[in-house]
């Protein structure tokens, strides 16, 4: 018995899909709706007065929702719109003119935050990535080697969105502080799936976004940042929200806030803060170690039979390297995930790495089975010939 199953009438696509995408787009709850129903009441009815009735205090009020999946303290998080806004709040609030200007990541850090440390080289920073040897892992070697007395800022995912190989935060964070440097890790492919406690780890700073495993929707992402450092840290990506008083609209600099809203800017995205909510309802209700379990027992089984239909493995066999996600690499893979998706098996493709499939704490066992069987009847019909042409779309 899955008692965890009792939770698929809350999510109503899983009615008519094999829905194997939660590192995607976590499925949506059935209660969001009520949710946004009463952002538009309340906005509605409330007017102007919703902003002292609720409004004002929600980044920190669902970011402390976000704080209880991820272990930090309350009011030790706030909510922002995405990972990229929150990984340039971060630099803005460092110096690069120094010669502790390095920046360690990996080559398979999110392709968004690579970005971002890239367009800080125009600042003096230095960015340096480390490969991967085999396409899956990350060598911890050459991570730990690459941060030393030079290093301002390392910056890792915890899971990596292509390949699902967990990196050892403990150690990277122990290194980073051993050398002087401060640590942001971006948890948006384990929070909600793997466990992860912020201040157990010692981390700096900590991201991440509702739109997978937290089953809150887009337009909603997270902001940690370690509490005795907010007083030191002066973010130039700032605003209005962040000054100690707002509301006295002062000319001149930021006198920023003492509080996590020192790391806000402008007014906050209200309607996806709204969506967001009941996912991380539900994520702590259900409790991340009980969603790890299962997730264990049912990605191991994915492999086996991915395995046994002779498919390549891009993730690592390993359960304790691996998230939530499984990548199998089988020719055309692209188009496979195309027929899939009009089969109603949702899947997602990444370039390089293969078909993503994930389980998450709504997935039936016989699932599993279908969707490695719906694949192999794919490939050997050759049924996703037909898709060819509009893939480039
Ligand atoms: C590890 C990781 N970081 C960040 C993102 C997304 O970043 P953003 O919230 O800026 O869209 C994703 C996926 O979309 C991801 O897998």
């Amino acid at each position: 018995m899955d008692e965890l199953l009792e939770w698929r009438k809350e999510f109503p696509i899983l009615d008519n899909t094999v829905y194997m995408i939660s590192h995607s787009l976590g499925a949506m709850p059935r209660r969001t709706r009520d949710r946004l129903n009463e952002y538009a009441d309340m906005w509605a009815t409330r007017g102007i007065r919703a902003w002292d009735e609720g409004w004002w205090e929600m980044p920190r009020g669902v970011g402390d929702l976000v704080g209880k999946i991820i272990g930090a303290g309350a009011g030790e998080v706030v909510m922002h719109q995405n990972v990229s806004v929150c990984q340039s709040i971060i630099l803005s609030c460092l110096d690069f003119s120094s010669k502790r200007n390095k920046i360690v990541s990996e080559s398979f850090n999110f392709p968004s935050n690579l970005y971002i440390y890239h367009a800080v080289e125009r600042q003096g920073a230095r960015l340096i990535t480390v490969d991967s040897e085999d396409g899956i892992t990350v060598p911890i070697d050459k991570m730990l080697a690459a941060i030393d007395e030079e290093t301002l800022l390392v910056s890792v995912s915890h899971v990596i969105f292509r390949s699902a190989y967990v990196q050892d935060l403990q150690r990277l964070t122990e290194r980073a502080h051993e050398v002087g440097a401060m640590i942001v890790a971006d948890l948006y492919q384990s929070a909600g799936t793997y466990p992860v406690n912020v201040r157990e780890l010692n981390l700096d700073f900590a991201t991440g976004g509702s739109v997978k495993w937290l089953c809150g929707g887009p337009g909603a992402g997270y902001l940690y940042v370690r509490r005795d450092l907010w007083q030191s840290l002066e973010p130039a990506v700032t605003g209005w929200l962040a000054h100690k008083r707002p509301f006295a609209f002062e000319i001149g600099a930021n006198d920023y806030a003492d509080d996590i809203y020192r790391f806000l800017h402008g007014s906050p995205a209200i309607p996806a803060i709204y969506a967001a909510m009941s996912g991380y309802e539900i994520i702590n209700e259900i409790g991340v170690e009980k969603i790890r379990q299962k997730s264990i027992r049912q990605t191991t089984r994915l492999l086996e039979m991915a395995e046994e239909a002779g498919f390549k493995i891009n993730c690592p066999r390993n359960v304790e390297e691996r998230g939530g996600t499984i990548i199998i690499d089988v020719p055309n893979g692209q188009q496979v995930t195309q027929e899939l998706s009009r089969r109603d098996f949702l899947v997602d493709f990444r370039p390089g790495a293969g078909i993503r499939i994930a389980p998450h704490f709504y997935t039936k066992d016989e699932e599993l089975e279908l969707t490695i069987r719906e694949i192999k009847t794919i490939l050997e019909t050759g049924a996703y010939k037909q898709h060819s042409a509009t893939v480039a779309h």
